[in-house]
């Protein structure tokens, strides 16, 4: 975690400030939005040392580093944004989707601060907080859009209305794409998690050097599959050993990336033009990834169409957007009961 550091701000007496609490994976994060907009504070604690012997998050592992760890992250998120708990209006906490352990713990954590200090509560959900985090950092942005989810649990299209409700258009048949790149990584003896690691040792390598089939992109629909892009990759490399020397890493890991990212851009794009509008909202853990933004701009560019993508910070796992999106419920009163329950699974 990054050393605490106590900041002064101004404050107005009708600031309202919002604590934000994620925790629906293996990162325990809190933050303090003030007036939905201006990120006061945002604490991650990464749990990526703890699982990365297992080559992935292990969920029983993942509640318990959350539980050892959310009361500190929660005060540091106050300290560094030098607000009191008292001065707190309501808790915005992740209840679903997630891994149900990690996400009780989160709950707990914000059902008993709400309690005590006689506050409401806000439960939103993870995917939607994702979305948000383009219109936290771009509060400009409104309207119709595609958006475009992707994720370690997640690769999924939405059309989105200017109210901000959101209807699904596709998902993955298999693998999530950033569950594709977790396993490559862990397949290449690359650690955990995968994304990052490939997209720097990707940056060096020749994304022609195989020419993995772009899965799903003569399927009419808007789904995705990443597992076969995977499976292609082991079969190649267990054919011809040499292709796992480290010489080539670069070029295997930057060919299946630009094979995942073509077909990410592909159909995103075409959903824009299928569904007549002309912005799209990238978020997501993956939505870090330098192929993508560079890809997406390109495309954007050459359709005609705005890309938004959130800055690196705000596409990993963070409370920032889930107090932000908090913000929106408050302002319509839409509080939830201190029996509010915890889904692994949820449509929006
Ligand atoms: O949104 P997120 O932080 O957590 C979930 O809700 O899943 O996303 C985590 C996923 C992991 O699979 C990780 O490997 C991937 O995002 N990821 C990336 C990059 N940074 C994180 N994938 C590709 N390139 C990156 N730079
Ligand atoms: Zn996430």
């Amino acid at each position: 975690m990054a050393e605490v550091k106590e900041i002064k701000i101004n404050k107005n007496k009708n600031d309202i400030y919002i604590l934000g609490i994620e925790t629906s994976c293996d990162d325990t994060c809190a933050s303090v939005v003030r007036n939905g907009n201006d990120i006061l504070s945002n604490v991650v604690s990464s749990q990526n040392e703890i699982h990365e012997k297992y080559g992935g998050v292990v969920p029983e592992i993942a509640s318990r580093k959350h539980l050892e760890m959310i009361d500190i992250v929660i005060k540091e998120a106050l300290l560094k944004a030098g607000i009191e708990s008292s001065q707190i209006s309501t808790v915005s906490v992740t209840n679903r989707p997630g891994l149900l352990g990690s996400l009780l713990v989160g709950a707990g954590a914000a059902k008993a601060f709400c309690y005590f200090k006689n506050i409401p509560l806000i439960t939103v959900n993870h995917l939607k907080a994702h979305i948000y985090a383009n219109v936290l950092a771009n509060p400009g942005i409104k309207g119709r859009a595609i958006s475009l989810i992707v994720s370690g649990g997640h690769s999924s299209l939405y059309i989105m209305d200017e109210e901000f409700n959101i209807k699904e258009i596709g998902h993955t048949v298999d693998d999530a794409v950033g569950e594709a790149y977790d396993k490559i990584a862990r397949y290449l003896g690359l650690g955990y998690p995968g994304g990052p690691v490939i997209d720097k040792i990707a940056k060096n390598g020749n994304p022609q050097f195989v020419n993995f089939t772009r899965p799903m992109t003569q399927s009419g629909d808007y789904n995705f599959s990443f597992s076969g892009i995977k499976t292609a990759l082991i079969y190649l490399t267990k054919k011809n050993p040499d292709m796992l020397k480290e010489e080539n890493l670069a070029d295997i890991t930057a060919s299946f990336q630009a094979a995942a990212v073509d077909v990410l851009v592909m159909k995103t794009i075409k959903a824009a033009r299928e569904f007549k509008t002309d912005k799209i909202l990238v978020s997501g853990g993956v939505a870090a990834n330098s192929r993508l933004r560079e890809q997406f701009e390109i495309a954007g560019r050459e359709n005609k169409i705005s890309v938004h993508i959130p800055p690196v910070f705000l596409c990993m796992d963070n409370a920032a957007m889930v107090a932000a999106l908090g913000y929106q419920h408050y302002i319509k009163k839409e509080f939830s009961d201190l029996s509010a329950d915890v889904f692994s699974r949820t449509d929006f």
